[in-house]
């Protein structure tokens, strides 16, 4: 596949994401009206919707089907993710974290909103993906995968919490206070990990669980997701330097305004490259599967040159 078809495979898939995102989206009315607003807001921006894809791309890649018409377990959980992510980043912008006005080339939420009702719209979506990823038991082909849906359920809850995405948040704004000569190497992977890896090893790991993979295919899953988000957050980091803001949909210069420990600031910008090409390859290797390549293998080298 050439870089143009994994970039229209990818567009492709995020409409069809976002199709099914849409569905779980709360109404606008009422005396919680503002609240809705802002959730739909901060979730219908934009946004390449790289998670839910990545788990679609798993399910299949270990013989789950979601044909359209039924509705499959899969779709519920791929809302769910991509809710998460998305209350990530509106917490992630506020005043008192990352402190950013742009974000999928929008207002970011508390700009538009204000500060309490963007905490708030966070809070809302991380409760309606868990109230969503619930409604996977509903599924009529759930039937026999009711414990299947139990684990992932553990594992998108494990993933976005204190010893996942939250716990690498946290490491991230605790590195801000600390001089620069005291940062170790030790620190800034456990940062990239939890506060990026971890959710992407949720999404692989979740597709895979609800297609039916194996425990060692789980596992495999979670390493490649490792090393995915690992060179997902390496990349995020040179473009925060190099990018586009108008391409990146978000404002560069974030990390240096905020005295942040990122990849680039401890190893350099070409260390930072080489990194990101190893870890993919590794990656790659670890994501093979079906008849010769998968499309997830083209994502993940697509992603290594990414400029958005
Ligand atoms: C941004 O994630 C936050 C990081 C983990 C680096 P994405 O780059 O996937 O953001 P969207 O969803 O496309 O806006
Ligand atoms: C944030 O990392 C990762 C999240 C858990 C939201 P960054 O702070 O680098 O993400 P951007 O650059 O604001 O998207
Ligand atoms: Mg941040
Ligand atoms: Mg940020
Ligand atoms: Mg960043």
């Amino acid at each position: 596949m050439t870089r143009e078809d994994v970039a229209r495979g990818l567009k492709d898939r995020a409409r069809q994401a976002e199709e099914i995102i849409r569905r779980y989206l709360p109404a606008e009315e009422g005396y919680n009206r503002t609240v809705t607003e802002a959730m739909n807001y901060s979730v219908l921006a934009g946004g390449k919707r790289l998670r839910p894809i990545l788990m679609q791309e798993s399910f299949r890649l270990f013989g789950g089907s979601d044909g359209a018409g039924t509705e499959s377990p899969l779709h519920p959980f791929m809302a769910a993710i991509e809710f998460i992510h998305t209350y990530s980043l509106v917490h992630d912008d506020l005043p008192a974290m990352d402190n950013d006005l742009y974000r999928r080339g929008k207002k970011t939420t508390h700009a538009v909103y204000g500060a309490g009702m963007a905490t708030l719209a966070g809070d809302g979506l991380l409760n309606l993906a868990f109230e969503t990823a619930m409604r996977a038991f509903d599924c009529e082909n759930a039937a026999g995968s009711q414990d299947a849906v139990v684990r992932a359920l553990r594992i998108l809850a494990a993933k976005a919490g204190i010893d996942g995405m939250v716990g690498g948040q946290c490491a991230d704004l605790a590195a801000e206070e600390k001089p620069q000569n005291s940062q170790t190497r030790e620190e800034l992977l456990y940062i990239h990990r939890k506060k990026t890896a971890a959710m992407i090893e949720s999404a692989l790991m979740i597709g895979a669980t609800l297609a039916g993979a194996s425990q060692e295919d789980v596992f495999r899953m979670e390493q490649a997701g490792e090393k995915i988000g690992l060179a997902f957050q390496i990349r995020d980091d040179i473009l925060d330097v190099e990018g586009e803001s108008a391409t990146l949909g978000k404002d560069t210069g974030s990390d240096a305004k905020n005295g942040k420990l990122t990849y680039v600031s401890m190893y350099g910008s070409a260390q930072a490259r080489e990194d990101v090409e190893k870890l993919s390859r590794e990656a790659v290797e670890l994501t093979a599967g079906g008849d010769g390549r998968n499309f997830l293998q083209d994502l993940i080298e697509w992603m290594i040159t990414r400029e958005l």
